[in-house]
């Protein structure tokens, strides 16, 4: 295993970064293209840990799968006859429940073993399920895999009671080849939701309404394929260099990003005095001085995201002040503090809120990634400490960052990997 050892306060980080494609649409979009009836090309897909293994677990299914270059991937699923997945093939890829509805719609059954707890805790799965069998699947659960079979899927109403970014998609992909209409009502509007639309819609498919809280799904029998579709860029590898570039004190040029998708975290930035400027694609991000003290609030897209919740609050350790974060969607999150506080960090949690005592003086320590936003916190807390720290469990990072420790070295940052 690797761990990265990383020299702190050498310098700010300074120069362009580019932002590769978006992990959580690249792992929704793969099992969307098993559903197809021809080949597709998709393009920006990033090369992460989750991404493999997601290529490995459809080529098993019988997919052909090509690669072009690392970034390019062409899938064939013509050749696809298997509707089941054992805990062997998914046990590492919380994701791998899009199998779920994209087997499901392809297949009208599909057997796919639960994903275990992620590295934040249990993560449930109860509308998803719920959604199936709105759609017309009786589901058991036996010795840990989801059996789905459906005679028909028929077009209805769901009301998620949850906002659910999983259960929104899954559901999508259960519904693009149903008979007649699925609303899909207080949906997820994250950009990774419209995302997998377009993809599908690109292929074939009727889908409106994605990125509001209500998305039709209008079943068609045929999804051709035949075209190429472009992943959008990564908003939490983007929002973690905009974070980096402003905790150094840096001036980073951000390429390959939509700043809309963003706009929660630039909002924060400015209000602790970071200066960000945006075009088209790319935001610029200038430490700008005294870093001020903020309250943030995590909550479904648009809101500020669950994935940047970490990486701010290191930025939130160096600014003036006493700073506040609280969790609105996951339980666990707060797992990465004892990491920080073992590098001096002042943070008290109190449920889902936590206290952030600022103008802390880092220290270098040995430090593990306790997960993959959680190591992306660690790097950044070591890039700004004093002395030298080490990250353990860079396995983490590597499922959702491409090349991290190479994009941070071209902006300037002190930073090895080396083998445990
Ligand atoms: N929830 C339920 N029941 C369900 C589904 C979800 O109660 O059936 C709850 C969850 O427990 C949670 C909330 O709803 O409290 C939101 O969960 P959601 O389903 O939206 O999360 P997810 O789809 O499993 C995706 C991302 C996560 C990100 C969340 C929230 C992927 C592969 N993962 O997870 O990303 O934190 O949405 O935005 O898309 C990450 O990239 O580091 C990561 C963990």
């Amino acid at each position: 295993m690797d761990k990265f050892v990383i020299r702190g306060r050498k310098k700010p980080l300074r120069g362009e970064v580019y932002i590769s494609g978006a992990k959580n649409a690249a792992v929704a979009i793969l099992p969307a293209a098993l559903l197809l009836d021809g080949p597709c090309k998709i393009e920006n897909i990033p090369d992460i840990s989750d991404v493999r293994l997601l290529k490995d677990i459809i080529a098993n299914l019988g997919a052909d799968i090509e690669q072009d270059g690392k970034n390019v991937v062409g899938i064939n699923p013509q050749n696809v006859n298997s509707w089941e997945a054992s805990y062997d093939t998914v046990k590492y890829m919380r994701a791998s429940y899009y199998l779920l509805g994209a087997l499901l719609g392809k297949f009208k059954k599909a057997e796919v073993a639960l994903p275990g707890g992620c590295d934040f805790g249990f993560r449930p799965i109860d509308q998803h399920i719920k959604g199936f069998e709105a759609l017309g699947a009786k589901v058991s659960i036996e010795h840990g895999i989801v059996k789905m079979a459906a005679d028909k899927l028929i077009g209805t109403q769901i009301y998620l009671d949850v906002v659910s970014v999983g259960a929104t998609i899954n559901l999508m992909l259960a519904a693009v080849k149903a008979e007649g209409t699925t609303i899909i009502e207080n949906a997820a509007k994250e950009p990774y939701v419209v995302d997998v639309a377009s993809f599908l819609n690109a292929m074939g498919a009727n889908i409106k309404g994605a990125g509001t809280d209500v998305i039709k799904i209008k079943g068609v029998d045929i999804l051709s394929g035949g075209a190429s579709y472009s992943i959008i860029p990564d908003i939490m590898e983007a929002g973690t260099f905009m974070i980096a570039a402003a905790a150094s004190g840096g001036d980073v040029m951000i390429k390959n990003v939509i700043p809309k998708h963003v706009e929660s975290l630039t909002a924060k930035l400015i209000e602790m005095n970071i200066k960000v400027v945006e075009g088209e694609d790319w935001v610029r991000v200038i430490g700008n001085g005294p870093i001020l003290k903020a309250n943030i609030k995590t909550l479904p897209y648009p809101g500020f995201p669950t994935d940047l919740h970490p990486p701010v609050t290191v930025l939130l350790c160096l600014a003036e002040g006493t700073s506040t974060i609280t969790e609105g969607v996951w339980d666990l999150r707060f797992q990465y503090v004892d990491e920080l506080k073992r590098m001096g960090a002042r943070i008290k949690v109190e449920g889902r809120m936590g206290l952030i005592e600022g103008a802390c003086s880092l220290s270098g320590a040995p430090v593990k990634a306790t997960d993959l936003r959680g190591g992306a916190a660690v790097v950044i807390a070591g890039l700004v400490a004093d002395g030298v720290t080490e990250v353990y469990n860079v396995k983490y990072i590597d499922r959702g960052y491409e090349e991290f420790d190479v994009k941070l070295k071209g902006l300037g940052a002190d930073i090895v990997r080396m083998s445990e």
